[in-house]
């Protein structure tokens, strides 16, 4: 089985590739990934010598890069996790590129699969598209898409075009929507990794709003798992929601990864709250479990340790990182923030 893995040189498609070539001694991996501020052909140090992945540079939008891709290659199955999945970026820097990447880019890589007589297209969304919800209730695939920042409404136009191209031209299609992922080789700029970066360096940790806000946990192995799982056995046109069965407040996540590290709870700073911030995501993956037989089988606490214990034993992955251009948006980002930010509460 030959299967073109896009962006799997970011954080959860380089996990997938990594666990998809354990897994299965008959597949190969084409991995397509324009190396973007957020690839990074680190995360793939490991298989550099394995015969069964290639890694070709390109961009999903650009017609020239794909239609090259398709011509050298003959794929069973495209898994699309190329992305700009950043909503602060979404917010901060425009949502041109996201359009293009996300949208555009999905379109491309749906006309190239028809055109090409691929197996199957799978479309890695995300429970951002369902909006936020209130103070009960979980996500189920039939809630309402309501995004409510840009990166959330480029993936749900993406999903629409997905659905269209199922109904109006056959295409054999699966969407996942899963909720937020954490483990390594995440970039320092989601919550979890930013946090203990922050933290390991004794520099202030930037929590949005009150730190009430809850997200669905879920480690990106168990993610990675549900994504072959679909992949193998989904439903042409299903929608699949994925995620950790732990919903928890930002502040607890923060306060975990301070208690694995030994550091004072006084290095939390309260900051300005992000626009739009969705206040709760909790899925509802009863459909994945019932039908596909999938269930997360990692605990978030230790999950979380393992996690920490990875960013720690990999200080240079992320310090090389956190240089350089991510450093110039970090600063643009926070700049006035963590002036303004009041202590955190160490009690
Ligand atoms: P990431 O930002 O770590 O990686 C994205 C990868 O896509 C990078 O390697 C980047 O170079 C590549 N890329 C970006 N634009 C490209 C383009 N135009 N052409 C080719 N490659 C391009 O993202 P991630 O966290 O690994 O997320 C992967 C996918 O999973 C995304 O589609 C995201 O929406 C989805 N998702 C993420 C989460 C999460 O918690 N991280 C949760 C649910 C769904
Ligand atoms: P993030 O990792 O950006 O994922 P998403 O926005 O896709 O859920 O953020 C997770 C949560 O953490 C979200 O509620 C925003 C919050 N957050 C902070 O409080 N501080 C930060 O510095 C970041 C990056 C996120």
């Amino acid at each position: 089985m030959k299967i073109l893995v896009t962006g799997g040189a970011g954080f959860i498609g380089s996990n997938f590739v990594r666990y998809m070539l354990a897994r299965y001694p008959d597949v190969n991996v084409v991995n397509f990934d324009a190396l973007t501020y957020a690839g990074n052909l680190e995360n793939l140090q490991d298989l550099e010598t394995d015969p069964r992945h290639v890694f070709v540079r390109g961009n999903i939008a650009a017609m020239e890069d794909v239609e090259s891709l398709f011509r050298s290659h003959a794929f069973d199955a495209v898994v699309n996790f190329a992305a700009e999945s950043h909503v602060d970026r979404s917010l901060h820097m425009g949502a041109d590129v996201f359009i293009q990447t996300n949208v555009a880019g999905v379109q491309m890589l749906m006309d190239a699969v028809r055109m090409n007589g691929v197996g199957r297209f799978m479309q890695v969304s995300t429970d951002e598209v369902y909006g936020s919800l209130g103070e009960q209730g979980r996500f189920s695939e039939s809630s309402p898409i309501q995004p409510n920042n840009p990166y959330a409404a480029t993936k749900a136009a993406a999903d629409l075009m997905v659905r269209a191209a199922c109904r109006s031209h056959g295409l054999d299609a699966v969407i996942t929507r899963c909720s937020n992922n954490f483990g390594p080789y995440q970039f320092p700029e989601k919550l979890i990794p930013l946090m203990i970066a922050n933290a390991m360096e004794d520099k202030p940790l930037p929590v949005y709003g009150d730190g009430q806000h809850v997200r669905d946990w879920i480690f990106v192995t168990d993610h990675c798992a549900a994504i072959d799982c679909v992949l193998r056995n989904g439903k042409t046109g299903m929608i699949y929601n994925v995620g950790g069965d732990h919903d928890i407040p930002n502040l607890d996540v923060v306060r975990g990864i301070l208690r694995c590290l030994g550091k004072p709870e006084t290095l939390i700073r309260y900051v300005e709250d992000r626009p739009g911030h969705d206040r709760r995501y909790a899925i509802d993956a009863s459909r994945i479990k019932r039908e596909l037989g999938w269930k997360p089988v990692y605990d978030f606490e230790p999950a979380l340790s393992r996690t920490v214990e990875w960013y720690v034993a990999n200080r240079k992955w992320w310090e090389r990182i956190r240089t350089g251009v991510y450093r110039e948006y970090y600063e643009q980002l926070y700049r006035g923030r963590l002036e303004s930010g009041e202590d955190g509460d160490a009690s």
